[in-house]
């Protein structure tokens, strides 16, 4: 019989063998590369001191290819609960000293229990994959331990916030669980995603393709938007994680925290009564807005880098956190197309989902035309942003700042969407249509018959600019609450969210509705 000294002896024995994973030179291999452990990411995230890790000691059952004797503690995941900027928050990371990282039963059943108590608890949950994908000894367990993971990330969506982190290999069928997540952050030139790698597109397509290119951060950052944020470093990918959750609730049920500001609620903007450039189709940047009115400057952005002519992120105005949306007037003139539509849609369905306020700046002469966009589903597209904006019962703030025309008026946050509280600049045009264009519609069999015809249509275009290209016909109506001077712009909106912090608003009965996906 041995003593309790003896025992607790033999804990930390065990303890100390599991914090090794696959064993030093397996770690050295990983640092080799540049690349952090799991351990590492984790305690690198987790607010010092806070990680309490779960099922250390647990164990594959797998008898093929003799892997009952190839068995290391934790089984190549590491999981538990943390502290982040002073909240809980469940974490995993996979362990690539153990095999990879690759998935067995055992490794599955330990994210499953995770997600249970992420669901159950209401506290959100991080997932670090850099993994060789299903165990391939195991084969068959391994497909169900996925689906289990997948079923559960669908289960949690919009209970609690779900973030993955790609710090490595994620392919096949591996990718699901970070795609059915809310955010997914990928290290720059050190992971991948992809359904069927290089090897399988040469062997079907007989096309060359490098893993970078298939599936590293910059191709789904920028291409296919899978992914949220590329990260130069795994440091910067675990701070960016950091900044997002501290905008957020832990669950559907409550409200974000608020962050003390020395920021003034009144604090005038006065960059902003001159930023609209006197030519109606210059440029400027939507961010500096953003910036100018935000506290303290500081605006998380999200896909950044995807559909550049719509900016989506998080910010706070008198220590409240928001989701904006703006259209970019610096990008492609602001005009919404398939991408820009759906990124945003996307975003305002997950501000709806976790009581974040959200807050669109308008600058959008409409939707892009042509073949391309007509033939790839641009109607679809816009149609999910109706829908996200329409059944959004989170308190909506709208700032028309110029340009607000035709479907693209409607889509963004108008009034008719259910918005709350609808600002226009002076510089506001909320119309039908641009002026040029519905100049040409309306006088351009007329001007035939004019001496001068292009000076006639000019004056037309000046009649209707006067009549029709500013805020207040909107205003008349009452689909525009008020036409604010852009310097005062932060105060409103701090003000809004007050008169709207109580807000109640419902959609009737139903299982869910079917957005155009
Ligand atoms: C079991 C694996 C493994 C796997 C790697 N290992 N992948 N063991 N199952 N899937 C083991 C290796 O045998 C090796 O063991 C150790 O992990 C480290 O692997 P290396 O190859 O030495 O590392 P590296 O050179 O860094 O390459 C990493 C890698 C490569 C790119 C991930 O290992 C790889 O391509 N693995 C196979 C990937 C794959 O085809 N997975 C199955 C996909 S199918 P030792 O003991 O030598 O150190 C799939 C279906 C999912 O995932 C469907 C879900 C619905």
């Amino acid at each position: 019989m041995s003593t309790t000294q003896e025992k607790i002896a033999e804990l930390k024995e065990k303890r100390a063998a599991a914090l090794l994973g696959g064993g030093q030179a397996k770690i050295d291999k990983i640092h080799a590369k540049g690349k952090k452990t799991a351990r590492e990411r984790i305690n690198q995230l987790a607010d010092p001191g806070t990680f309490e890790e779960y099922d250390a000691f647990k164990l594959h059952r797998c008898h093929n290819f003799g892997m009952e004797k190839n068995q290391f503690l934790g089984d190549g995941i590491v999981t538990g609960i943390c502290k982040v900027n002073g909240r809980s928050v469940y974490i995993y990371a996979q362990d690539f000293s153990v095999l990879a990282g690759s998935l067995s039963e055992t490794l599955a059943e330990k994210i499953v229990k995770l997600q249970d108590l992420s669901m159950r608890n209401g506290i959100p949950i991080v997932g670090l994959n850099d993994s060789g994908g299903a165990r391939i000894q195991e084969g068959i367990e391994a497909l169900r331990g996925y689906t289990d993971i997948f079923t559960r990330n669908v289960l949690a969506s919009g209970v609690v916030p779900q973030i993955s982190g790609v710090f490595g290999p994620c392919a096949g069928g591996a990718v699901y669980s970070p795609a059915l997540t809310d955010f997914v952050i990928q290290v720059n030139l050190q992971s991948y995603m992809f359904l069927t790698g290089p090897k399988v597109v040469k062997a079907v397509l007989n096309e060359d393709v490098t893993v970078e290119e298939l599936g590293g951060a910059s191709m789904h950052t920028t291409t296919s938007g899978v992914t949220d944020y590329g990260a130069p470093t795994e440091d910067d990918a675990i701070e960016y994680i950091k900044g997002l959750l501290s905008f957020w609730p832990q669950n559907n049920m409550e409200d974000s925290p608020v962050v003390e500001t020395a920021d003034p609620s009144s604090r005038r903007s006065e960059e902003l009564n001159t930023i609209i450039p006197d030519n109606p189709n210059a440029p400027y940047d939507i961010k500096d807005v953003i910036r100018s009115t935000v506290d303290d400057g500081y605006f998380l952005e999200t896909k950044e880098a995807y559909a550049p002519n719509v900016v989506v992120g998080f910010g706070r105005y008198g220590g409240k956190s928001v989701g904006i949306v703006a259209n970019q007037p610096a990008y492609y003139a602001g005009v919404l197309d398939i991408n820009a539509s759906w990124k945003a849609a996307r975003f305002v369905r997950f501000c709806d989902c976790f009581n974040i306020p959200i807050i669109t700046f308008v600058d959008v002469p409409g939707f892009l035309p042509g073949k391309e966009q007509e033939f790839g589903g641009v109607i679809r597209s816009g149609a999910k942003l109706m829908f996200a904006f329409a059944e959004a019962t989170v308190p909506k703030i709208t700032i028309i700042t110029r340009k607000s025309y035709g479907g693209a008026y409607c889509v963004m946050s108008s009034k008719h969407l259910r918005c709350d509280v609808n600002f226009a600049w002076p510089t506001g045009e909320i119309a039908v249509m641009g002026a040029k264009g519905a100049v040409e519609v309306l006088y351009a069999r007329g001007a035939k018959d004019e001496a001068d015809p292009a000076a006639y249509l000019a004056e037309k275009q000046e009649e209707y600019n006067k009549q029709f290209s500013n805020p207040y016909r909107a205003a008349e109506r009452g689909y525009i609450d008020d036409v604010i001077e852009p310097a005062e712009t932060r105060k409103r909106i701090i003000d809004a969210l007050d008169s709207l912090k109580n807000k109640r608003d419902d959609t009737p009965m139903k299982k869910h509705g079917n957005i155009p996906l």
